[in-house]
């Protein structure tokens, strides 16, 4: 039987708390004897910097280069709000995702039929949702140089942040996206902003470039990133596999969130370069929430895209994707019962803790993998 190793990184806030739930899956998974993993605990964000002055440290680091998969929580919170900007909770995030090459962040969008009610948005906007969010993770705006800010002197402070793309790294984020849609509906939907920014320009090409030369068969169609964040909103069925710089991808997942239902249900997946030798990636599953400093320690946070994320873990790095597939099919059993995380708006409906959900989850697992 395989022996998967993993990092888990609980982080901050309610990191730890999502964490817990997956732990208690990866234990099922194990007891079923299903796969047995090694299991490697490290510290990120402001935990990090409390025990260490560091967000991560290199012998951190050192694990998660050695890891099969990663496991992240969340990181940050108002705790740590003073501490120097190399130094800050989300920084430890960052570098992971720098220094092990995770360049491609895959975002899932699902919406849940038992759902369909709790978005903000009406029913039939948003019922039998499922796109795919291609946020590139490396480059742009978070990591270009300069970055600064600088005293002018006058009682004026300049800051600055660059936005930097090179042709390579669109080709590998748009072969992601392309690769995706074939598994889906074919279509991708490429977003910037050509108009104004010249990476934009230059996105545009190389992923029109690719397309013509690799992907014909798929259905390829460009969006400026502002008017793109409004169909998202408007009518996002129009959408398969959305794909996007870093910050663009940033923001339009969060948006994307809500036509699920709650921030608290989107998974993701961070993927590095697929070895020649090895044919492995590094790879990271982390929810796109954050740290929720508002509701945590109060055993209230949804760990449904923690654990989402950990089924991505399943079918991207540890070659489980029939599990996957099921873990996908607990979470739907379980929100069709009607049990809901405070997050979610749902009348008449069974509001229970962060533990209460991970129970009722592996119950239903249970029940389907008998
Ligand atoms: P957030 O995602 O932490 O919270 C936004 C809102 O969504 C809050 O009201 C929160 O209670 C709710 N929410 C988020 N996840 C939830 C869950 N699983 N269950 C129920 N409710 C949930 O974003 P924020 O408030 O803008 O940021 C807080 C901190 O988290 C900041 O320090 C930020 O930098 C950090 N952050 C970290 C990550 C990460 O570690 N991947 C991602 C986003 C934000
Ligand atoms: C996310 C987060 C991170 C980001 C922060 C915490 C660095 O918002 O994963 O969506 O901006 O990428
Ligand atoms: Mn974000």
């Amino acid at each position: 039987m395989a022996t998967h190793k993993l990092l888990l990184l609980p982080g901050d806030g309610i990191g730890p708390e999502v964490m817990a739930e997956v732990k208690r899956l990866i234990d099922w998974i194990d007891a079923q004897g299903i796969a047995r993993f090694t299991i490697e605990n490290g510290l990120v964000g402001g935990a990090a910097y409390d025990a260490d002055k560091l967000p991560i440290t290199d012998a951190t680091m050192a694990k998660a280069d050695a890891a099969d998969a990663i496991i992240f929580g969340a990181v940050g919170g108002p705790k740590w709000d003073s501490v120097p900007y190399e130094h800050r909770p989300e920084a430890g995030l960052l570098r992971l995702r720098k220094d092990l090459g995770l360049f491609a962040n895959l975002r899932p969008a699902v919406c849940y039929p038992a759902l369909a009610e709790s978005s903000s948005l009406k029913r039939e906007v948003v019922e039998g949702l499922d796109i795919m969010i291609v946020r590139e993770l490396t480059g742009g705006v978070y990591f270009g140089e300069p970055k600064t800010i600088t005293d002018l002197g006058n009682g004026q402070k300049r800051a600055v942040d660059t936005q930097v793309y090179d042709t390579y790294e669109i080709e590998r984020i748009a072969r992601v996206a392309f690769d995706l849609a074939r598994k889906r509906q074919n279509k991708v939907t490429s977003m910037e902003k050509r108009n104004v920014m010249k990476s934009g320009v230059l996105w545009n090409e190389v992923v029109t470039q690719v397309h013509g030369r690799e992907y014909k068969d798929v259905t390829l169609e460009h969006q400026l990133a502002d008017s793109g964040g409004m169909n998202l909103v408007k009518w996002p069925k129009q959408f398969d596999v959305i794909v996007t710089d870093n910050l663009f991808g940033d923001m339009l997942s969060d948006i994307a969130a809500m036509l699920t239902g709650s921030l608290g249900m989107l998974p993701s997946a961070s993927l590095g370069e697929v070895d020649a030798k090895t044919k492995k990636r590094k790879a990271m599953y982390e929810p796109v929430h954050g740290s929720a400093p508002d509701i945590a320690g109060k055993g209230m946070a949804n760990p449904l895209a923690m654990i989402a994320s950990f089924g991505m873990a399943l079918r991207y790095s540890l070659e489980m994707g029939e599990l996957a597939d099921k873990v996908d099919q607990a979470i739907a059993a379980v929100l069709a019962k009607s049990l809901r995380t405070a997050d979610i708006k749902s009348e008449g409906a069974t509001v229970v803790s962060t533990s209460g959900m991970g129970e009722a989850l592996l119950k239903e697992l249970q029940a389907l993998h008998a």
